[in-house]
């Protein structure tokens, strides 16, 4: 698959199988995501593999858990519902739409890692570059994993469990967790957005503008 088929072809995929991964493709995803380009070429980043079985466990635990928080805090409860039977709902639906994170048999943790590199004045500048260049390394590998029929998505669940999440996987305090991703085979990609997402993507001719702000093409 190429470089533009696989970009065509990518989706959040959250069920998995427990197919491994082989060493050789994990080598070489991480080395793809490490070329993407960086701010002033700091490489303001590092990136965990998990793969051991405790590893593993411990994650899917804690973005299980992290999800649920997610889903109590920005989901709105449904109405009459008291906000004790809203967090039961909450952690009822992340067991489910992530059931079965326990197979994942790869977890990607990208990390920003400051570098110091810009006058204290600029930092945050520097870390909105920082943070922009772990996003183009994270695509980096979500593009080059979809060419390998391997899945992921990118994920923040592991914000609302983070001391936890930085004790598990002893991440160190100035060290910043802005996304980590599954990686492992889906037990179908998908094709399309489900139809509630698909409802809310914006037509690509109302987000570009010729010349300047305000002439949309739609
Ligand atoms: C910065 C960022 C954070 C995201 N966080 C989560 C997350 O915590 N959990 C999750 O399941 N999906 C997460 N997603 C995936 C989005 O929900 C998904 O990309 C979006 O719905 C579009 O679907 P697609 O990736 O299949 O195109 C995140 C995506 C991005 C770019």
């Amino acid at each position: 698959m190429d470089a533009l088929e696989a970009i065509r072809k990518r989706r959040s995929v959250r069920r998995y199988t427990d197919k491994p991964v082989s060493d050789a493709d994990v080598e070489e995803l991480v080395r793809l995501a490490l070329i993407a380009p960086s701010g002033g070429m700091s490489q303001a980043w590092s990136i965990i593999v998990v793969r051991s079985d405790a590893g593993r466990a411990k994650m899917a635990d804690l973005i299980t858990r992290g999800g649920a928080e997610y889903f109590r805090t920005v989901r709105p409860a449904a109405e009459g519902t008291s906000p004790d039977e809203h967090a039961e709902w909450a952690k009822g639906y992340a067991g489910t739409v992530l059931e079965t994170y326990p197979k994942v048999p790869v977890w990607i943790l990208a990390l920003r890692v400051p570098r110091g590199k810009m006058p204290a004045d600029q930092a945050k500048w520097e870390r909105d570059t920082d943070m922009t260049s772990v996003g183009f390394m994270v695509e980096n590998l979500l593009v080059a994993a979809r060419a390998k029929g391997l899945g992921t998505v990118p994920t923040v669940f592991q914000w609302y469990v983070e001391d936890e999440f930085r004790e598990a996987f002893a991440i160190p305090d100035e060290v910043e967790i802005p996304l980590v991703t599954p990686l492992g085979y889906p037990e179908e990609f998908p094709t399309s957005l489900p139809p509630a997402l698909q409802k809310i993507r914006r037509p690509w001719k109302t987000l570009v503008h010729d010349e300047a702000w305000g002439n949309a093409r739609a």
